[in-house]
């Protein structure tokens, strides 16, 4: 017995170290932790429970038969983020550079599995060269068998990709069919061909970072709907963004206690909206002053800045917050926040967390490079995400609602449950002095006093429709109110939204303008 018992042990101590001790201390010359002390920091302490420790691989070309490593190359198994279960996965660099072989996407695609089987968040932490180079084509087929996974799990669990080293080729294409990706500055990239691909095939001269780190997928290219100074603070967001979620499509979303009042008022939204409509605010400032203790965990916060999304709760309910931002191109609906929105919105939808809607928008953007790159199509996504969401779904017009933007952004005739508006709101076709110029053009330039006629027209059209009274009159909107009581009036509301139920007609799957 105490032989056995000492094989097991020694066993273990070799999983332990992965690679070997070079390895992992140049891994933190790297200015990165290894594959185990990541999840040290992801999981709850004393959480982590490894599946697979013993796995090896079977190949046996290029003399790898003779150098077998424990784990091959990814330490996977379950533990605990705030007591709730999750699925983990981590690569681990100081093994063959963490490549996917054959074995080590079997431990991948066996976790994958035990997390649909429970309904559990799937974590995966991506440090890899790619492809084994030495197991040809079983590893690409390995890539296969996991986007296969990523994607009869997507809507299911949540799914989570933590770029922490390289990821490259197509093995970036499981990260972007996940639900959330997060990246590290300066040590994390991603991209399809590398610089000197890039060089050879474009004559383009670009360094990593710039071609695919995480400055670049958080603010350009919107890969990326993270981006952490370095690991520690990385994994720490990770845990954060987990506590807002439920563990699965069928599972009761969670409760955070929160010490703030429901009933609390906001008077500093009474004055928040610029007398002149032309200037802007910040909208988060509105968010920040009705949601719980105002703590908003923002996702995607350096991309597509004139939408915000992210989450919250309301009286200890987790909300997916969706807002336009008048300090950002003035909240216009553009092609990359009209598809920043739907995807949350999707993403909230699937896991039945209820959406809380700010608008002011003053409609989409207009000009060549917008219809050329299909404002039309990527507008749709948005429009098509909130009509199909059957989530409770609120709306609070703060001010501008015009045009075509104020049916998508969660109107009342799209389904939306609740929809109030601020006193300040204008709910109109367009502002005034858009539709004054193209109804009474003629008028103003037969007129003397050319100035005078069109401010009397302005402010006369304003004086009909730039106000929430016409919309609440036929009911487009449930009520006007006034700003310092829109946390009280969404939290009524989602309370009583708790027990909706509401279904699309069957279908195998919609078509979303993609
Ligand atoms: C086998 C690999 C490997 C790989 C790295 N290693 N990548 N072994 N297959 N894909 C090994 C190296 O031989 C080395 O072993 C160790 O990992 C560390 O690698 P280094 O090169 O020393 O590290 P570094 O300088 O940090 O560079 C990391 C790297 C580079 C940029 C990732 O290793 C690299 O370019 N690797 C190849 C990347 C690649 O082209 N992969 C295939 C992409 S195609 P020793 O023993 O020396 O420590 C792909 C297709 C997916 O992935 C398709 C899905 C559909």
């Amino acid at each position: 017995m105490s032989n056995r018992l000492e094989k097991l042990e020694q066993l273990r101590k070799e999983a332990m170290l992965g690679g070997g001790e070079k390895r992992i201390a140049d891994q933190h010359k790297k200015g990165k932790l290894t594959a185990r002390e990541r999840l040290d920091l992801l999981l709850d302490e004393g959480s982590f429970e490894e599946l697979d420790m013993f796995a090896r691989h079977r190949s046996n070309k290029f003399g790898l038969d003779k150098n077998r490593p424990l784990g091959d190359g990814v330490v996977t198994g379950t533990g605990t983020i705030n007591g709730k279960i999750v699925c983990v996965f981590s690569q681990d660099f100081t093994v063959f550079g963490g490549s996917l072989s054959e074995v080590h996407a079997e431990k991948i695609c066996k976790i994958m599995d035990l997390a649909m089987k429970i309904g559990a968040p799937v974590i995966g932490l991506n440090d890899s060269g790619g492809a084994r180079i030495q197991e040809g084509v079983v590893s690409l087929g390995g890539y296969a068998d996991i986007f296969l996974r990523n994607t009869m799990a997507s809507g299911v669990i949540p799914q989570i990709s933590v770029i922490l080293g390289p990821c490259a080729g197509g093995a970036v294409y499981s990260p972007a069919i996940t639900d959330f990706v997060f990246m590290v500055k300066n040590s994390s990239y991603m991209f399809v061909t590398g610089p000197n691909v890039v060089k050879t095939v474009t004559h383009e001269e670009v360094t990593f970072e710039e071609l695919g780190g995480a400055d670049t997928h958080s603010s350009k290219s919107g890969v990326s709907h993270f981006s952490a100074e370095n690991e520690v603070e990385c994994l720490q967001m990770v845990r954060r963004l987990v506590e807002f979620l439920p563990s699965s499509n069928k599972s009761p979303l969670p409760k955070i206690p929160t010490a703030d009042k429901s009933d609390r008022l906001c008077t500093r939204l009474d004055s928040i909206i610029p007398a002149n409509p032309n200037q802007p605010y910040d909208i988060k400032d509105v968010i920040m002053e009705v949601v719980d203790e105002r703590d908003f965990f923002e996702v995607h916060a350096d991309y597509a800045t004139n939408i915000v999304v992210g989450f919250s709760t309301l009286n200890g309910m987790p909300v997916g917050i969706v807002a336009n931002q008048p300090a950002s191109m003035a909240g216009v609906l553009d092609i990359n926040s009209s598809i920043k929105g739907a995807r949350f919105v999707r993403f909230c939808d699937a896991f039945n967390i209820p959406l809380v809607v700010f608008e002011d928008v003053p409609g989409f953007l207009p000009g060549t490079d917008q219809e050329w790159r299909g404002i039309i199509r990527s507008g749709a996504k948005l429009l098509y995400a909130f009509c199909e969401a059957t989530v409770p779904k609120v709306t609070v017009i703060t001010r501008k609602a015009y045009g075509g933007a104020y049916d998508v952004m969660n109107s009342k005739h799209i389904r939306g449950d609740y929809n109030i508006a601020w006193v300040t709101a204008e709910i109109a076709v367009m502002g005034a002095k858009g539709a004054v110029e193209i109804l009474f053009h003629k008028e103003i330039a037969q007129s003397d006093d050319k100035a005078a006629r069109a401010a009397a027209l302005e402010a006369d059209y304003n004086e009909q429709f730039a106000n929430p009274y016409e919309a609440a009159e036929r009911g487009y909107v449930d009520d006007v109110i006034i700003p310092s009581e829109t946390r009280k009036r969404l939290i009524r509301a989602l309370t009583l939204l708790q027990t909706k139920q509401d279904t699309n007609p069957w279908k195998k799957h919609g078509n979303i303008p993609l």
